[in-house]
């Protein structure tokens, strides 16, 4: 199972950026713990990708539609709450995602109760940290999907 980990923008941040928030631990941390889960497990493969601008996420959404990758684990950061446009490319390729945050947002300001990929995603996990991350993928792992 080929499985896509997409992080939008200033994730590359964690670590520095509001750590009573997002915690202390680093982006880098964050992709090593994914790579680490991955090795443990026959059959997956993990890819991981940051970007700071919508577009290349959109394209990103799309590659893994034409090299074939089972399943989306994404964490829109500040764009779950603003684009229509991720929300499509999920809706365009038809493959699972779950959607992630590390901050339970459901307990933040008003503008973070909004969420474009919620209405896409076949699931949302929030408020877990990095172990949401492994949550969203072993769900990817477990579920058989019609969509
Ligand atoms: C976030 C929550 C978003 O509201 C915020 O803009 C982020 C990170 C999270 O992981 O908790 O950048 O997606």
């Amino acid at each position: 199972m080929k499985i896509l980990i997409i992080n939008g923008p200033n994730i590359n941040m964690i670590g520095i950026r509001e750590p009573k928030i997002y915690g202390k631990k680093s982006y880098k941390e964050l992709t090593k713990v994914m790579c680490e889960y991955a090795n443990e497990k026959r059959n997956l493969t993990l890819e991981t990708y940051q970007s700071n601008h919508e577009g290349d996420i959109v394209d990103k959404i799309q590659y893994a539609f034409f090299n074939k990758f089972d399943g989306i684990l994404i964490n829109p950061a500040a764009y779950t709450h603003t684009s229509i446009a991720i929300a499509d490319a999920i809706k365009a390729v038809g493959i699972p995602t779950v959607e992630v945050h590390l901050s339970d947002i459901s307990m933040r300001e008003e503008y973070r109760q909004i969420s474009y990929v919620s209405e896409v995603a076949v699931k949302t996990i929030m408020g877990k940290g990095f172990d949401g991350y492994i949550e969203g993928i072993e769900y990817l792992l477990t579920k058989k999907w019609t969509i």
